[in-house]
């Protein structure tokens, strides 16, 4: 059943086309890739900045019969991209809670999965992953131009689009095919790439500043202001 990886010149969104693949029944691919997306989108109901050819939009397909904890799906992904980035682009990533992937210059890689249910029960997680790899930073929108990077903007290098794209796979297929990492070895690698622990972030739900203290066993960050400790598990958290 997943035994192919379907390229795509021109997509809407790699999520979208997964989802309507995932909902037809049919043969279901490991992961869909697209050179340009139409309407990329990101959290929080942003769209995800997708030109042509510079980046990698690509959806890896997970059924989630066998896999780990739902709530670290999208923990472990990050680390696995995180884990692609550093063996082959000489770069020092960092995770921002909860999977923005981050290098010194600004954000590398957005990373949104989205679940499908069938009669009420979770069947796939659709991993879309994005990731700048070339272009500079003068070359983004003004308004993400000072918070988003490319590879090439941080290492002066071009890098293989289809070699990442495999890295990734691979990797994705070991963490959770293959099991490489316990729950604890993802939360224990994800805490010692964090870009947040330690800092102050802003909350947005609670509009008000917290400590970011630690990443719970499921994959939630653990905030403190105070005495109040609280875990959050979704929504908008910045750095303050
Ligand atoms: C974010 O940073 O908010 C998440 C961005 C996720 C972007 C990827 S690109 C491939 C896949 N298709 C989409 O429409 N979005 C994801």
């Amino acid at each position: 059943m997943y035994d192919k990886i379907i390229h795509l010149d021109t997509v809407d969104s790699t999520n979208l086309y997964a989802d309507k693949l995932c909902r037809s029944g049919g043969g279901i691919p490991l992961a869909v890739v697209a050179d340009f997306q139409t309407k990329g989108s990101g959290r929080m109901g942003r769209s995800f900045h997708s030109p042509e050819g510079a980046g990698i939009y690509m959806t890896y397909i997970l059924d989630t019969e066998n896999v780990c904890t739902l709530n670290l799906i999208t923990t472990a992904a990050g680390l696995a991209v995180a884990e692609v980035l550093e063996e082959n682009c000489a770069v020092s990533p960092e995770i921002k809670w909860p999977n923005d992937i981050l290098l010194s210059t600004g954000k590398v890689c957005g990373i949104l999965t989205r679940l499908i249910t069938d009669g009420g029960k979770i069947r796939f997680a659709l991993i879309g992953i994005g990731i700048n790899v070339s272009g500079r930073k003068d070359d983004f929108p003004e308004e993400i131009k000072n918070i988003a990077t490319t590879l090439e903007e941080e290492t002066g290098k071009i890098f293989d689009k289809e070699a990442l794209i495999n890295k990734v796979v691979v990797k994705l297929n070991e963490v959770f095919a293959d099991r490489k990492y316990t729950e604890e070895e993802i939360i224990e690698k994800v805490k010692k790439c964090s870009a947040m622990l330690g800092k102050t972030v802003f909350v947005k739900s609670e509009n008000r500043e917290f400590t970011a203290l630690d990443i719970s066993s499921d994959g939630g960050l653990v905030v403190r202001d105070g005495e109040e400790i609280k875990v959050i598990h979704s929504g908008e958290v910045e750095m303050a």
